[in-house]
Formats: C-alpha cells, structure tokens, sequence
C-alpha cells in the first residue's frame, strides 16, 4: 500500500509517474552518467541473462559486453521509459524494456542469471520489499550488481540527509531518499556481499557517499 500522497496520486499498475523528475533526469542526469566510469565497474563483470531494476532513460545499456546474452530492463515511469526504449535499439546486446515496479517484477521465479540496480534503491517505496523481488527472480548463485547511494557514516551528515527526506527531497527528486541502509538492506534480504568499495563523489553531480559492489544469492 502507497503510503508517500504523490506516489498514490500517480502510481497506476506497472506505472509511477514522475513527469518534471523524469524531463529533469533525462536532460541533466543521465548525460552526466554517461561519463560516471563507476558504471564500467558495476557493468564490467556480467554474463548471462540479466535483470536491470529501474534502468532510467537507459544510461547502462552502451555498456553490457557481449557476455550478456539479453536484459530485461523494468522501468515504471512511462517518460523515462520512451528513452529507454529508444537506448535499447542501439545497444549492443538484445535489451526489452518492460513496464513494472519493483516490488512486483514481471519475470518468472529464478529466471535471471545477474540483476543490476543502479541509484534505484534509494527511490522505490520499500527497499526490503524490492530485494525479496529480486531473490526471487534471480536464479540460486545469481549475482546482484549494486551502485548506489547511502546514508552518511558521520551523525550531522546523517541528520541532514533525514531531514531533507522528511521534507522535500523524495517529493523533488522521483522518491529518492538520501539515509538509506542501503548495503545492510541487502544482507538482511540473505545476499551475502562478495565484495563492496564506499565511494566520497565530491566533485559529482550528487555529493553524497555510494557504494559499489556485488551480492551473491547462496545456492
Ligand atoms: C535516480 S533514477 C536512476 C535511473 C538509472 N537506474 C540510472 O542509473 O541512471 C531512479 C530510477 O528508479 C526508478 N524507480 C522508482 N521507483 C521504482 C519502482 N518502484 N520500481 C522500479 N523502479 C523504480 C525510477 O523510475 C528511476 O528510473
């Protein structure tokens, strides 16, 4: 149940709307990802069939290698989706683009071999939720690729970033919220993380500290 007012107001089925967020990431944001080479290291090691969770307007797609045999990109806002749709056309491994959220993907149990989850965690309603969807559709020994913001390390830094989440942040920018846990949400999901680098971006768009890594699904 949708307890955020804007996302009951503009979330229906498969879609979340966001439509200034969405214009405003597009134009701004996902130009500068282009750039961000954290994306060759969350990209670079990758095989199979894989699940991208909330692909945006499609900044990963020029990235997958040819060890990648298809993605399945699910993205809820209909905007970033379109641009999405037209990435995939020119990207270099077969990519469909679905409609749908995160806490109820459109895949078949254990059907993926990796998913990846690029600056989305921070943005769906319910990230424990959204990590019991991925288990399930990842296949046992499945690798989960994880490029994301996170709460603060220091308590001032930390205060802030809760306080603009109580406020104005999530209904800003697309429900992102800045003091998520992000790499504990994931072990309490059962992934056991195979490795993980915090990352200080301070002359980035988004100064706030990443993680980088990958989680394993135990057979
Ligand atoms: C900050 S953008 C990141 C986009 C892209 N992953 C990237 O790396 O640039 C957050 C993304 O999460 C998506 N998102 C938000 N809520 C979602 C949900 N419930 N399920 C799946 N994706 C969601 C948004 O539509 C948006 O594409």
């Amino acid at each position: 149940m949708a307890r955020d007012p804007e996302r009951r107001a503009l979330s229906t089925g498969s879609d979340i709307r966001h439509p200034l967020f969405a214009r405003w990431y597009a134009r701004v944001i996902a130009r500068s990802a282009e750039r961000d080479q954290n994306r060759a290291r969350l990209l670079g090691d990758l095989r199979g069939r894989v699940l991208e969770l909330g692909c945006g307007t499609g900044v990963n797609f020029a990235r997958y290698a040819q060890s990648v045999t298809e993605v399945i990109a699910v993205e809820p806002e209909p905007t970033l989706r379109e641009h999405a749709e037209r990435a995939a056309a020119s990207a270099p491994v077969p990519i469909e683009v679905r409609a749908g959220q995160a806490d109820h993907l459109p895949l078949e149990d254990a059907s993926v071999d990796e998913a990846v989850a690029s600056l989305v965690l921070c943005s769906v309603p319910d990230a424990d939720s959204a990590l019991a969807e991925l288990r399930r559709v990842l296949r046992p020994g499945g690798r989960l690729h994880f490029y994301e913001h996170v709460a603060a390390h220091n308590r001032v830094g930390r205060a802030l970033q809760r306080a603009a989440d109580a406020t104005f942040w999530p209904r800003t920018f697309g429900n992102c919220h800045l003091a998520r846990d992000t790499r504990g949400a994931i072990e309490r999901a059962g992934f056991r993380i195979e490795h993980y680098t915090r990352l200080r971006l301070i002359d980035a768009e988004f100064p706030h500290p990443h993680i980088l890594g990958r989680a394993v699904l135990p057979v």
